[in-house]
């Protein structure tokens, strides 16, 4: 039985847990009335700070049908947030006596992290911001193992907006983690994030190369400034393994819409991909099956609706099923987690100077009077670090150490002996004098 366990991340959840989900999902699946009083006497709280339409339905469809209760905020703008208040005061109002989990969506990313640290009651990431959206990766895996029965080994094609879309690098992650091959196909402009790639690389061992998406046909022409711009690659295939890299067979195509409420003024959308019969016909996409996790807008025709390779409005019947096993799991009605998390990596407070994370839509931006700023670090060797909440990496210009009082180069292999939680990022010489620093060594002092 898991103690306070939330869903934050993809990452919190084991290969193993995952795969437990799918089979309690596929028996929910077989009868959705017959669960009706797993959590019976719980109430889920629905936090929604952005709109939505199917992960808030198919989240309190999948608690009513636990026989559990819900308590709906669909419009969190309107209620407290308005008049101000913090997000860790409301998770920490509404968690315990008002509700027995908590779902949340919010614009900033890294919020559900924050909230978690303040709720006595699981917390699950429905979304936030362009950062992650754990439950609906769920729900595309739980997809992949029931049409393909497996996920080790698929390729799978993201494509569209690789940049804003949350649910893209959620499923990244995971995807990298399964071992499935994932190429990439961005439409111009919305490539993958570098904080995305690099953790990709860093945390998931998986090497971007270039790949000849010849054979995707039209869906890729519409992306080919690839071929235009080697520098700077459009479209990069992903590879667990070292078999080399052939877009012969794709397994799956998942299309996204441009993220236009996260783009920043002036985003380019005339080349925008649109996935239609013509692309379709690729010989590689002859038995893909086509997911998106809707709304879909023009990149994706409804022509294909009768395709049989077009499973779409499944997928979203599924998130279902897949909501009830994490909440019946997160409520510990279920056997399917462990006590622990399986994401183990340590989050650091950061305990002197500004805060180093620069992404403005992080929490610890938005929220700044409110949240303390935390780091994790992702490799000791070069020595690299994230924000906490939102991933982003941080920018290392003079690392100090909180105990010696010395700063070092980033790239000083002194830096190794430093512990990770002593770590202090310092913006520049003038914060490094002001805090105290010294340079480690001569060969790092001002001249
Ligand atoms: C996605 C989201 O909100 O990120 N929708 C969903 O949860 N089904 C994708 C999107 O809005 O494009």
């Amino acid at each position: 039985m898991p103690g306070l366990r939330h869903l934050v991340s993809i990452d919190d959840l084991s290969l193993d847990e995952i795969k437990k989900l799918f089979v309690h999902a596929r028996t929910f699946a077989a009868d959705l009335r017959a669960s009706s009083e797993l959590c019976r006497g719980m109430i889920a709280a629905s936090l929604f700070y952005e709109p939505s339409t199917r992960t808030r339905l198919s989240f309190e469809s999948a608690m009513l049908r636990l026989g559990g209760g819900v308590i709906t905020a669909a419009d969190m703008r309107n209620l407290s947030a308005s008049k101000g208040e913090s997000l860790a005061d409301t998770a920490r109002v509404v968690s315990g006596a008002y509700a027995d989990i908590v779902v949340l969506r919010h614009s900033s990313e890294g919020a559900a992290r924050l909230a978690a640290q303040y709720s006595t009651v699981p917390v699950i990431n429905a979304g936030d911001g362009a950062h992650e959206h754990p439950t609906q990766t769920l729900c595309d895996l739980y997809n992949l193992w029931i049409e393909r029965g497996h996920i080790e080994g698929l390729d799978v094609v993201l494509a569209g907006d690789l940049r804003y879309s949350r649910t893209i690098h959620s499923f990244a992650y995971a995807l990298a983690r399964f071992g499935a091959n994932v190429v990439c196909v961005p439409a111009p402009g919305f490539e993958m994030p570098d904080y995305v790639l690099q953790r990709l690389r860093e945390e998931f061992g998986v090497e971007p190369q270039r790949a000849d998406a010849k054979s995707l046909g039209d869906l890729a022409t519409q992306s080919d400034a690839v071929y235009l711009t080697p520098q700077k690659p459009h479209q990069l295939s992903l590879f667990t393994d070292a078999r080399g890299f052939a877009i012969d067979r794709v397994d799956a195509l998942y299309m996204t819409r441009p993220q236009t409420e996260r783009h920043p003024s002036g985003a380019q959308l005339e080349n925008y991909l649109q996935l239609g019969r013509r692309e379709l016909s690729a010989e590689s996409l002859r038995d893909a099956v086509v997911m998106h996790p809707l709304p879909r807008k023009d990149e994706l025709s409804e022509d294909l609706d009768s395709d049989p390779r077009a499973i779409y409005f499944k997928q979203a019947a599924r998130g279902v099923p897949i909501r009830m096993a994490i909440l019946a799991s997160l409520l510990g009605r279920l056997p399917a987690l462990e006590r622990e998390p399986a994401s183990t990596t340590k989050h650091h407070p950061v305990t002197e100077g500004a805060n180093p994370c620069v992404n403005p839509t992080c929490i610890s931006r938005t929220e700044a009077r409110h949240v303390p700023p935390q780091y994790r670090v992702s490799s000791r060797h070069p020595l690299r670090v994230h924000c906490g909440y939102c991933s982003h990496a941080i920018p290392l210009r003079l690392v100090g150490c909180s105990t010696t009082r010395h700063w070092h180069d980033p790239e000083s292999v002194e830096l190794r002996k430093v512990r990770p939680d002593h770590l202090v990022f310092l913006a520049d010489l003038a914060e490094a004098e002001r805090l105290g620093f010294a340079p480690a060594t001569r060969a790092n002092a001002p001249a």
